[in-house]
């Protein structure tokens, strides 16, 4: 809801207020950003009218802005902190200055931004657009908010518009700005590396502590996901509060969060500042990417809650979202690159045999692809191991009950390949330099038109002629050698026109985003492909951290989750196959190991496990999750998934080390939550039944089995 009194502008979520004033001198400030306040107008509040110093100002002196929260704070006059955004002007300074012109509200319409993905409205939504201006300099601004009544989440926005005669160079420009009264929040990231990604840290926040979460790869969320929490210190899973800031943006990002020297915090989170440089002609707009801003009273169990479910019905389009994904077996881990149509067949029998639904193949079905060293690009099918072509071996894979999926790295290019050959300028690269190879392979230059044409002409041509119903989209390097200052954001805008283009032109073929793993895990990439690949390391053991903190922002739904071979090809860990699918059932489910080669023993294992994760899989994908215990903090990862009707619940836990033996009585316990309190549920293996209430206040024991990684499941049924 917004609501306008007087000289207040507020936001109205399920429980939370956005508050903004305009000032006399009709700057925009931030008055409250929180739980819900009455909606009157603040403009009056001696509060925000206190400045510092106030006795040193004559009267007709600007407010001295670096003592007020800011809406969207420029640089260089009265604000000293860190500005929103900064230009150089025409007459070559940085100088600017923001008075608030107008504001309007859309009603029932979620503001949509060019070239990039946002969230939409699907007829609940509001936008409030406010116009700021600096006349001097001939800039507008326009904030752009997308309220929700029924989330706690509000999705800002920004664009730049020159109105002078002459061009303006952005330096950078954030999509929000949220200025908080008070700094004693802790910080809350997630860090991390190829097979390790997501590593979640929590940072105390100190007075005059200026810090940057960034990536600056080119290619998203390999080193920091650009998902941070700012929470009270005492906020955990289930109280206190926490506010959420996740960009939706694939590239190059950056949140920034400043205490000041007056103890207040501000943070910012937009297209990262680093080698970023956008001239504005005349007449012409910048749109910075849409940032998602949560805010849960309830702890980081609510926050993650509420942004799984905004997602799902507010961002992810694809028609997979809620529909039953197919059980799959990816190609890779069993077979890598080595493999002919017969050994895939062979592959595809078993797995089917074990009921497995759709066949992925994954790299090294094209060019002359024999390892890693050639062909990106040219997207013919490899002669030699598909003689009949792809088309026959889908049509194979269809006549024996198999979907057939296939894998694609389309914004790359090896040295070795025809593309490569035909088009050497067709590369990110400078000319005074060769660009570095990583992979063996190039980054194409997708600022460019023709290359993106290209593109999604050559993967299009493949999936219009065999019979596709899956698509992983790889990506397996960094974007460098990038050939002038805010490259990466026209790389960034190339890959979101493929992507559209492609995700509209097949809207029946189910998309998950993949790079080198969880590289690139983003509302960004959600907005197109409803799944992206969690990370390279399957270890059961791994997963148990790799998959709870990317919960923290994104829904089970959009986490692909597979059982693969021991010892583990990242880890060299041995867990039983149990333990495997257990923990695999945290996501969207599948196989990546080489069935022909199990005993029947295991594959009748797997044949189970493939039947429990299709029976399941609507309960994960669409239920609301809780976590109960961290594998951060703990020698144990529990977590609980509860249907919206709470009437069907599926839990997990897993005991990394074995600890000593004792009596049940010292048997660790758990807790469940979300229940209703008043029901019976009862255990659909043992046929135990359980009040939710006890389950909830008094909690079971769980009895592991006397080793490590020791895995426990349970169903519960609402009697
Ligand atoms: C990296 C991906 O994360 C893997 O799953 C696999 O597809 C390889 N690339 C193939 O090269």
């Amino acid at each position: 809801m917004i609501l306008l009194n007087g000289n207040t502008i507020h936001l109205q979520g399920k429980t939370l207020s956005y508050v903004m004033i305009r000032n006399h001198e009709e700057d925009l400030l931030n008055y409250h950003f929180g739980a819900k306040i009455p909606d009157m107008d603040y403009s009056s509040d001696p509060d925000v009218n206190k400045e510092s110093f106030p006795f040193f100002r004559a009267p007709a002196e600007h407010p001295n802005l670096s003592s007020f929260p800011q809406e969207y704070p420029a640089y260089g006059r009265a604000e000293q902190r860190h500005p929103a955004f900064q230009l150089v002007n025409a007459l070559g300074n940085s100088i600017t200055a923001l008075k608030y012109k107008s504001c309007r509200v859309l009603e029932g319409q979620a503001a949509e931004i060019p070239g990039m993905p946002a969230v939409f409205s699907g007829g609940k939504a509001d936008t409030l657009e406010i116009t700021l201006s600096d006349d001097a300099i001939g800039l507008t601004v326009l904030l752009s908010y997308v309220v929700y009544d029924e989330y706690d989440i509000i999705a800002r926005s920004a664009a730049l518009i020159n109105d002078a005669q002459k061009p303006i160079v952005l330096r950078f420009a954030y999509s929000c700005c949220v200025d908080f009264p008070v700094h004693d929040y802790d910080l809350i990231h997630f860090c991390g590396d190829w097979g390790m990604e997501r590593g979640l840290q929590r940072t105390r926040l100190h007075k005059g502590m200026t810090t940057e979460i960034a990536d600056n790869t080119g290619r998203g969320s390999r080193w920091n996901n650009p998902f941070v929490m700012i929470a009270r210190p005492e906020t955990d899973e289930d109280h206190g509060e926490v506010f959420g800031f996740n960009l939706v943006y694939s590239g190059n990002h950056s949140t920034v969060v400043q205490c000041d020297h007056n103890s207040h915090l501000r943070v910012m989170q937009g297209v990262s500042p680093t080698s970023f440089r956008w001239e504005l002609q005349p007449g012409e707009l910048y749109h910075t990417p849409q940032s998602v801003i949560c805010y849960s009273a309830r702890g980081m169990g609510e926050l993650s809650r509420e942004y799984h479910r905004f997602y799902k019905n507010h961002l992810m389009r694809s028609k997979w979202v809620n529909r039953q994904r197919p059980i799959l077996v990816n190609s890779w881990e069993g077979a890598y690159f080595t493999f002919t149509e017969e050994t895939l067949l062979q592959l595809a029998k078993t797995s089917k045999d074990a009921g497995i639904e759709l066949f992925v193949l994954d790299d090294g079905w094209f060019g002359k692809r024999d390892d890693a060293k050639s062909s990106l690009g040219d997207w013919t099918v490899h002669p030699a191991k598909f003689p009949n072509g792809l088309a026959s071996f889908a049509e194979k894979l269809n006549a024996m009950g198999m979907l057939f999926g296939l894998w694609f790295e389309p914004e790359m290019v090896s040295p070795d390949s025809e593309l490569y050959r035909a088009h050497p300028d067709w590369v990110v690269r400078v000319p005074q330099i060769e660009p570095i190879q990583y992979r063996f392979q190039y980054v194409l230059d997708l600022s460019r038109d023709d290359v993106c044409e290209y593109v999604i002409d050559a993967v299009s041509k493949i999936l219009g002629s065999v019979n596709i119903a899956y698509v992983k989209w790889d990506m397996n390097r960094i974007v460098c050698d990038a050939p002038f200052e805010g490259y990466h954001h026209r790389y960034a805008l190339g890959y979101y026109r493929i992507m559209k283009a492609l995700t509209e032109a097949f809207p029946e073929i189910l998309f998950e985003g993949c790079c080198s793993g969880g590289g690139r895990f983003d509302p960004g990439v959600l907005a197109y492909m409803p799944q992206i690949w969690t990370s390279d390391n399957t270890d059961a053991v791994s997963r148990l951290k790799i998959q709870y903190a990317t919960s923290m922002c994104y829904p089970l739904s959009a986490m692909g989750a597979h059982v693969s071979a021991v010892p583990n090809h990242q880890t060299g860990r041995i867990t039983s196959l149990k333990a495997r699918g257990d923990i695999a059932y945290a996501g969207m489910f599948g196989f990546e190991l080489d069935l022909t080669k199990m005993t029947e023993e295991e594959k009748a294992e797997v044949a189970q496990q493939a039947a429990y994760a299709k029976h399941i899989q609507p309960l994960i994908r669409d239920g609301d999750l809780y976590r109960l215990r961290s594998p951060f903090e703990t020698n144990e990862c529990i977590w609980e998934v509860v249907s919206p009707e709470k009437d069907h619940v599926f839990m997990m836990a897993c005991r990394v080390l074995t600890v000593i033996m004792r009596s049940r009585y010292f048997d660790p316990k758990v807790r469940f939550r979300g229940l209703d309190p008043d029901a019976v549920y009862e255990d659909t293996v043992t046929g135990l039944r359980y009040s939710g209430s006890l389950l909830m206040n008094r909690g079971i024991t769980l009895s592991y089995e006397f080793k490590d990684f020791a895995t426990i499941t349970m169903e519960l049924r609402k009697v």
